[in-house]
């Protein structure tokens, strides 16, 4: 932990006046370094109190996503440990792969309070305003095949599905692949990036973009767009929400990488998923099938049942829910 979180831990932790000699001794680092360390925080929006023969009391903390605000209370081993956070940045995928290119470890993870180009799947923009949202992607290097990185989506999906339910109360649905919905409006994009060879992975690049106290969006997608602040009709705590769902990717990850637990994982992947037994469109290379989605495999592809009894194995692409998105 960097001596700005470790300073910022304390203070909370106490919740009450520390001198400058007390955090001195804690910390093992002079009274200077305290000092000006101090400073930084209250350039970065910390409201803290300096009081002679008292010390610091911290009045306020802002609401960014950053490793002080984090890392004191995250309840995991090394999801989210490092966290590269940003006021601004035009992707976080973007910037996680040149993090990942030059050897960020397993875990770290990359948060920005707006994007200024944030990327969708098939070639999409992601509205990504500032700071109404969760926007990170997360660096992952697991030990598996590059046919199985799929897998990893879904159980991002069901990290986020989890969060949403456990945290608001909200029911949040999955539809396959990677997107979460709150009364048939998509609350959540994941967005999965891979740099990998035949049969080894470099390094992948999992973004998640959660809608959170957005009020509005734009015209072109505010039928089929959803914020948990619409949904809840209150504002939520993202420092919570963002601890919350860090401790639950950690421990889907530990348990995919568990090869026994994937059978459970992928049950309950299909109790939150809308997509099965449900009449679908699928736009695959510009061809379009209509089908009946009536399974998923082990490595988290969909089975389609073709109008004409043909199965299909798909694995990405374009698929609409009939009644959910605007395939009626
Ligand atoms: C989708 O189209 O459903 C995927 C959306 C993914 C958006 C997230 S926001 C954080 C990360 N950085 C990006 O540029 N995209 C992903």
């Amino acid at each position: 932990m960097s001596l700005k979180s470790k300073i910022v831990e304390i203070l909370k932790e106490k919740n009450d006046y520390v001198s400058g000699e007390e955090m001195s001794n804690l910390l093992g680092v002079s009274r200077t370094a305290v000092w000006k360390t101090i400073s930084r925080l209250k350039e970065e929006g910390y409201v803290i109190e300096a009081v002679t023969n008292k010390g610091y009391y911290l009045k306020q903390s802002p609401d960014l996503l950053t490793e002080e605000e984090i890392s004191p209370t995250l309840k995991t081993r090394y999801i989210g440990r490092k966290i590269y956070h940003y006021k601004q940045v035009d992707s976080t995928n973007k910037e996680a792969k040149k993090l990942a290119i030059d050897g960020a470890a397993e875990g770290s993870v990359v948060i920005s309070e707006e994007q200024t180009a944030g990327k969708g799947r098939l070639g999409r923009t992601w509205a990504s305003p500032y700071g109404l949202g969760i926007w990170m992607s997360l660096i992952l290097r697991p030990q598996i095949t590059p046919v199985e990185v799929s897998k990893i989506t879904l159980i991002a999906a069901l990290a986020v599905s989890k969060t949403i339910q456990k945290v608001t109360g909200l029911k949040a649905e999955i539809k396959w692949p990677n997107d979460i919905l709150i009364n048939k409006k998509k609350v959540c994009g994941i967005l999965t990036e891979m740099s990998a060879e035949m049969d080894k992975i470099n390094y992948i690049i999992l973004g998640i973009g959660l809608n959170v106290n957005t009020e509005e969006f734009p015209e072109e997608i505010a039928h089929k767009a959803t914020s948990l602040k619409i949904e809840g009709k209150k504002s939520y705590d993202r420092k919570e929400l963002t601890q919350e769902l860090l401790f639950e990717i950690e421990n889907y990850y530990r348990l995919f990488t568990k090869q026994e637990t994937v059978d459970k994982l992928l049950e309950e992947y299909k109790a939150c998923c809308v997509t099965l037994n449900k009449e679908v469109k699928i736009i695959r290379n510009g061809i379009e099938y209509i089908g009946k989605a009536v399974g998923l495999t082990e490595n988290g592809e969909l089975l389609v049942e073709k109008e004409d009894g043909e199965l299909i194995h798909v694995f990405s692409g374009e698929v609409s829910v009939r009644g959910i998105d605007a395939y009626v």
